[in-house]
């Protein structure tokens, strides 16, 4: 028995299907607004296809009349910052740091454009900033471990630096003598200290106690610390008992820049040397 036979409402235009005696489907033509939209919508996907690339293919895909695509469009962004740069770029390759560092415009230009390498290669040991990190030194004041002249900057970013001192713990001097020293460094007298003289200190950290740039050794007389921890003559002792980088004390402290001779070329290396001189402790 066919539904047709059965309509109940054979002249209304309903599709034949019918439920519980009068639930039917109507066989109405959509909106007109829907309709328009519904074409729209096709003549967008031909003119998009025939604008852009679209269809992926087994190796390759439509291209579209245009030639359009987003690393073209990414490439001819980054070919104009770089048309920008390039002058500077040639200039700085046939100056030194110094000379850099005289040109205000270079120096300008270095100070912005250096943000990007420092924060890759070296934020993560000295900070944002190179406002330091417990155990890396602060690189934006004026105390300096070895130097802050241009020229040693430089030195220190391309062949990397590593501070060492003996571990004088043990049969260089007793608990009381470091004891000693240490509370003469914590309060800054221990040029006064005989002990900073008779057991060698001096040799290394000079006769007025203020460090040598070609070693690295600390100032201990200004009550800035190199080894910063909260508990700050329970620091010194610690540095004294075990040394620097001292490989027959496995409790030393082991401080190590990088040399970045293989990881920047030339010109990157002299663009950190001018932007970390350029944090304000350049002197
Ligand atoms: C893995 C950690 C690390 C990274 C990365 C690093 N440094 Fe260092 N840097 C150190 C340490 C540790 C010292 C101190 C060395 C010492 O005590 O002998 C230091 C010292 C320095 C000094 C000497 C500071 C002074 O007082 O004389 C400068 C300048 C410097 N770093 C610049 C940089 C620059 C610029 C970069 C990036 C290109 C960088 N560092 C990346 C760990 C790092
Ligand atoms: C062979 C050289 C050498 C000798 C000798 C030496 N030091 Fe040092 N000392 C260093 C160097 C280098 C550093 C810094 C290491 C670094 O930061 O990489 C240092 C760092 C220190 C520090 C850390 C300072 C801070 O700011 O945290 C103290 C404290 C110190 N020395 C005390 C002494 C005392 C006391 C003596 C003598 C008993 C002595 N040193 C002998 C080379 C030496």
């Amino acid at each position: 028995m066919s539904e047709h036979e059965h309509n109940p409402f054979p002249d209304e235009g309903n599709t034949g299907h019918i439920w519980d005696d009068n639930l039917r489907e109507l066989a109405n033509p959509a909106p007109n607004w829907w309709m328009m939209a519904f074409y729209a919508s096709i003549a967008f996907v031909i003119g998009y296809g025939l604008i852009y690339p679209m269809i992926p293919l087994t190796d390759s895909y439509t291209k579209g009349l245009t030639g359009w695509t987003a690393i073209g469009e990414y490439k001819a962004a980054t070919s104009e910052v770089e048309a920008v740069r390039k002058p500077y770029e040639d200039k700085i390759a046939k100056m030194s740091a110094k000379e850099i560092l005289a040109d205000a415009e270079l120096s300008a230009y270095v100070e912005a454009s250096g943000k990007v390498i420092f924060g890759d290669n070296c934020a993560a040991c000295h900070g944002t900033g190179g406002s330091g990190n417990p155990g890396f030194p602060v690189l934006a004041d004026d105390d300096w471990l070895y130097g802050g002249s241009i020229e040693q900057i430089q030195t220190t970013i391309t062949n990397g630096r590593q501070g060492m001192m003996p571990k004088m713990g043990g049969q260089q001097l007793t608990d009381a003598e470091i004891d000693k020293l240490a509370n003469a460094i914590y309060n800054g007298t221990v040029t006064k200290e005989p002990l900073f003289t008779s057991k060698g200190c001096m040799g290394c950290h000079g006769p007025d106690g203020k460090g040598m740039a070609a070693l690295g050794s600390a100032n201990l007389t200004d009550g800035i610390w190199r080894f910063s921890e909260p508990d700050q003559l329970a620091s010194i002792k610690y540095t004294i008992k075990h040394g620097v980088n001292d490989g027959s004390d496995p409790e030393t402290r082991k401080p190590k820049m990088p040399s970045f001779k293989d990881k920047l070329s030339e010109q990157d290396i002299k663009k950190m040397a001018v932007y970390v001189y350029k944090f304000g402790g350049g002197k």
